[in-house]
């Protein structure tokens, strides 16, 4: 649920900071400030501080920080809706939803599915069902897998689901608006699934929110018919048999692109399939299987649309916490085919033999590239070596180079030192990305200034935090910084993040704030922000400062050659001494 800015705005003006987290700390005044022991961590002696100016709070001993809203999560446990819920209840806000009345939309859309799916059931089991039922048994599904996914059967009739739904006195308004229904050309409604046989799509809390139709024999119309976006369903962020495979307790999913594949693998035991519903898959839907899955295996068709889905998959899947796998299969297009043609038992060899990513990746760079040409080769190898350098296991990056050794008839050691040239660059890349992580230790800015002088990042990304702060405070220097930088000046992601929203903010003629910033960011952008609050809450910046940085920021030249590993470890090392001598 989104939630409007505005009224983020209203929640978090009529829940003061300071109120809130003094019902969980005791806290002291200091000056501006209120001070007390971190909630967050054990410590002796108060390093919590509160921001009234900002509304923010920082930890200067571990680093959390951020506004109300994310005070409240953090302390209750909460989600961010549950938060907001929390917050507008103390102080007797109602809800958005609770405004519009989208959730009794919502929880009326749900009983018509829910009848609907009954309604389907109990067709598939009457006389008019005798064709899906037939249709079913042919394609060899069990009653028993019949009862476990719901299947039904909505009939030839055009009115048969309305009818049936007014009965039970819903509106036709409200069929339309569930998909259930749609309106003709005359004003009259019409049952949009006729003569199909039902897939129920139903979510975690068993709730059915849409419905996918298969055509039966050789009638007209496309094979699948599936809900459209209702108030309780978003094609791009549904799955099928999501509610089963989380059941099956597996920690590895199996990503298959059909209904009848998901069925038919779960019939053979294989009950921890999904499947997409009929549109390629989403970064949300990426998000729901790393959720509830360590690894997945993707199952896709074996015709050339499914290899090219399979490879964009791949590419999702790499930005996410699951590891993947991809399984390759040979003599029939779909695994509702092959289990029917092969069994059980050879499906289970070709999840067992699944290839890794590794091997798909390498085969796919392979196939690019015509190795009998000189050129060619090189490029493909050097590309290779890119690819393995990334495998933190010495003996498979040893095992890959024999193997790419015999493959291109090129010497093991030049490909080895390849190899190691490839390492000590990506090594570099993730200095250079470890000491931006440093940056954001509050512990850091106790180090001695030598390095942050030698290291330009390091600056760069100071003087970008400088500006960022210095126009949340005084919004009037927007003006300054907009006529010698853009977005793109911002080399820090989190500071490019919050500059960018100011941007939007102020240039569409709104304030731009801590309270409202914070919930437009991604989570770790709004707490290094609160972190820079509190680490500039005493020191004034003024226009000639912002110059200043403006200045520094253009002038620097990025080190990210220069971040030796020395300088990092360095810097590690030193807070740790920090630390020590805090304890
Ligand atoms: P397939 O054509 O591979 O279907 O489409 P399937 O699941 O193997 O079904 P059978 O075996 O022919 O019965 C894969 C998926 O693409 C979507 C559906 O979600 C289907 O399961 N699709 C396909 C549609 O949404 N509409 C269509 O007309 C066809
Ligand atoms: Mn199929």
């Amino acid at each position: 649920m989104a939630i409007p800015p505005s009224y983020i705005q209203e929640l978090t003006a009529r829940n003061d900071i300071y109120d809130v987290v003094s019902r969980y700390v005791s806290l002291k005044r200091a000056g501006r400030l209120y001070k007390g022991l971190c909630p967050f961590h054990n410590e002796r002696s108060p390093s919590f501080m509160i921001y009234p100016e900002t509304q923010s709070y920082y930890c200067f001993g571990c680093g959390a920080g951020g506004d109300v809203i994310k005070f409240v999560m953090e302390m209750n446990s909460l989600s961010y809706i549950e938060a907001i819920r929390f917050l507008a209840q103390s102080c007797g806000m109602p809800m958005p939803e609770e405004d519009d009345g989208a959730a009794k939309v919502k929880s009326r859309v749900l009983q018509m599915n829910k009848l609907a799916a009954q309604f389907f059931y109990r067709s598939l089991n009457s006389d008019a069902g005798r064709n899906a039922r037939k249709y079913l048994r042919d394609r060899q599904l069990s009653d028993k897998t019949i009862v476990n996914f719901g299947l039904g059967y909505a009939d030839a009739g055009w009115q048969s689901l309305t009818d049936y739904l007014k009965g039970k006195g819903f509106s036709e308004d409200e069929m339309v608006s569930a998909y259930l229904a749609a309106r003709g050309k005359n004003g009259r409604v019409y049952d949009i699934f006729r003569d199909r046989v039902m897939f129920p799509i139903i979510d975690l809390r068993g709730n059915v929110i849409a419905f996918g139709g298969r055509i039966m024999g050789d009638a007209s119309g496309p094979k699948y018919l599936n809900s459209s976006d209702t108030p309780v369903f978003k094609k791009s962020n549904g799955l099928f048999a999501l509610n089963l495979a989380k059941k099956s307790g597996k920690d590895t999913f199996i990503l298959a692109e059909g209904y009848m594949d998901v069925i038919a693998m779960h019939q053979a035991g294989f009950n921890n399939a999904v499947a997409t519903l009929g549109t390629a898959l989403t970064q949300q839907q990426v998000k729901l299987i790393s959720d509830y899955a360590k690894r997945v295996v993707i199952s896709y068709d074996s015709d050339e649309a499914g290899q090219k889905a399979t490879r964009r998959a791949m590419e999702l899947f790499s930005k996410a916490e699951v590891s993947v796998r991809v399984l390759q299969m040979n003599g029939a297009k779909d695994p509702d085919e092959f289990i029917k043609k092969y069994g059980r038992q050879r499906f289970q060899m070709l999840i067992d033999q699944s290839d890794s990513a590794l091997d798909f990746n390498l085969s796919k760079l392979k196939s690019q590239y015509d190795i009998s040409n000189p050129e060619q080769r090189v490029e493909y190898l050097t590309k290779a070596c890119d690819i393995l350098a990334t495998l933190n296991n010495a003996i498979r990056q040893d095992v890959y180079c024999t193997r790419l050794a015999n493959e291109t008839g090129t010497d093991k050691a030049a490909i080895k030192l390849q190899l190691e040239r490839a390492r000590s660059k990506k090594r570099r890349i993730q200095n250079y990305q470890k000491e931006k992580e440093l940056l954001k230790n509050p512990l850091t800015r106790n180090v001695k200034a030598d390095w942050r002088q030698k290291e330009s990042t390091v600056q760069k990304t100071f003087a970008q935090q400088q500006i960022v702060c210095a126009i949340l405070r005084n919004n009037s220097l927007y003006d300054v910084v907009k006529n010698r930088l853009t977005a793109k000046n911002f080399t820090d992601g989190d500071m490019r993040a919050v500059y960018t929203a100011c941007q939007d903010l102020l240039e569409s003629g709104q304030a731009a704030d801590y309270s409202v910033l914070a919930h437009s960011l991604p989570q770790q952008a709004a707490q290094t922000l609160a972190g820079i609050f509190a680490r500039n809450a005493d020191i004034i910046i003024t226009e000639k400062d912002v110059l200043m940085h403006i200045e520094n920021l253009l002038t620097a030249k990025l080190s990210q050659r220069e971040a030796g590993e020395k300088s990092v470890e360095e810097i590690a090392r030193r807070i740790e001494l920090l630390k020590g001598k805090k304890k």
